[in-house]
C-alpha cells in the first residue's frame, strides 16, 4: 500500500494472534511505523499461545512500507542471571530481513531495587529496526546548554593576551539515544485503567517514536498493542493505527483509554 492509501486506512483495534492477522494479503506493506514490545519473558506464554519472535517479526516486516522503521521495546526476565532475549531478537529480525538501525535504551527513572548481587537494572533496549533506510526521521531536539551561548577565546592579539567574548552557538542539539522516563502511575501514564495489564510502556515513549519515525497521516501499528499505550499515542498525534492483541481483556483496557481521548 503506498502513501497516498493511506487515507483508506481506518484506525481499527482487532483481536487476534497477530501472526496471523498480519499474513493477511490485506496487511501487506501497510504501516510506515511499528512501536511495539513483545511479551516479557516470564509472560511468554499467554493463555497456552507462545510467543514466536522470529514469525512475529518476519510478519511485522512483511507488513511495513519499504523505509518504515519497527521500534521493539524489549523487557527481560533477570533471575540468576539474563536472559539477553533482546540480543537474540535483534539477530533473529537481522534473519528475517530488518537492518538493525540502531539500540536505544530506555532508562526508568523510578525503579525499585530489584538484585543482591548485581547492580539495580534501570533499563530496557529499544531496538530500531528498518526495511531498508529509513524514510522518516524527524529528531527530537533539545536546548544546548547557556540556551546556546558560550564563552570563547578567540585570538591572542600582538600584546599576547587572551580575549574572551560570548558567541552564539547552535541553540538546539539531537537528541542522544539513551532516553529516560519515569514509570508508574502518572509516569507510565495517567490512565489508572492502563494498571489492569502487566506490562504497559510510558506513553511518551511511543509519542517520541511516534513523532521520531512517522508523519502525521502515516499508519502506526502495534501487532501486540496490549493497553493501547501506541495506538492512543498516534491517535492523539494525528496518524492511523492498526492495534492488535490475543488477548480480548487486555483490549477492553486499550478500547476504554482511547474513548477518553
Ligand atoms: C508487553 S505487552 C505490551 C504492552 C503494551 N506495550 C502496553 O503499553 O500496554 C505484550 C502483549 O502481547 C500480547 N501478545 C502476545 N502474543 C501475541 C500474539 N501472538 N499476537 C498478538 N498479541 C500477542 C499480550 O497479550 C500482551 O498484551
Amino acid at each position: 500500500m503506498n502513501t497516498s492509501a493511506n487515507s483508506q486506512v481506518r484506525s481499527v483495534l482487532v483481536c487476534g494472534d497477530a501472526v496471523q492477522v498480519l499474513g493477511s494479503p490485506l496487511m501487506a506493506a501497510v504501516a510506515d511505523l511499528t512501536v511495539t514490545s513483545p511479551p516479557y519473558d516470564n509472560l511468554r506464554t499467554y493463555n497456552g499461545y507462545r510467543f514466536k519472535a522470529r514469525e512475529m517479526l518476519a510478519a511485522i516486516f512483511r507488513a511495513t512500507k519499504t523505509g518504515g522503521v519497527c521500534v521493539w521495546v524489549v523487557g527481560e526476565k533477570i533471575n540468576g542471571g539474563r536472559s539477553l532475549t533482546a540480543f537474540e531478537h535483534a539477530f533473529i529480525g537481522r534473519e528475517v530481513g530488518w537492518t538493525v538501525h540502531d539500540v536505544m535504551i530506555y532508562q526508568k527513572k523510578n525503579t525499585p531495587f530489584m538484585r543482591s548481587n548485581a547492580y539495580t537494572n534501570c533499563y530496557e533496549l529499544m531496538i530500531i529496526f528498518s526495511k531498508g533506510k529509513p524514510k522518516t526521521f524527524n529528531p527530537i531536539m533539545e536546548p544546548t546548554k547557556r540556551n546556546g551561548m558560550e564563552t570563547a577565546v578567540y585570538n591572542k592579539g600582538p600584546d599576547a593576551v587572551n580575549k574572551k567574548r560570548a558567541v552564539e552557538l547552535k541553540k538546539q542539539k539531537t537528541r542522544t539515544n539513551i532516553w529516560q522516563y519515569a514509570v508508574g502511575l502518572g509516569g507510565t501514564t495517567r490512565d489508572k485503567a492502563a494498571f489492569r495489564h502487566p506490562a504497559v510502556f510510558p506513553e511518551k515513549l511511543a509519542q517520541d517514536h511516534i513523532l521520531s519515525w512517522s508523519n502525521e497521516g502515516d499508519i502506526v501499528l502495534d501487532p501486540m498493542c496490549g493497553s493501547g499505550t501506541t495506538c492512543k499515542m498516534a491517535k492523539m498525534n494525528g496518524r492511523t493505527f492498526i492495534g492488535i492483541d490475543i488477548s480480548e481483556e487486555y483490549l477492553d483496557i486499550a478500547r476504554e483509554r482511547l474513548t477518553m481521548i
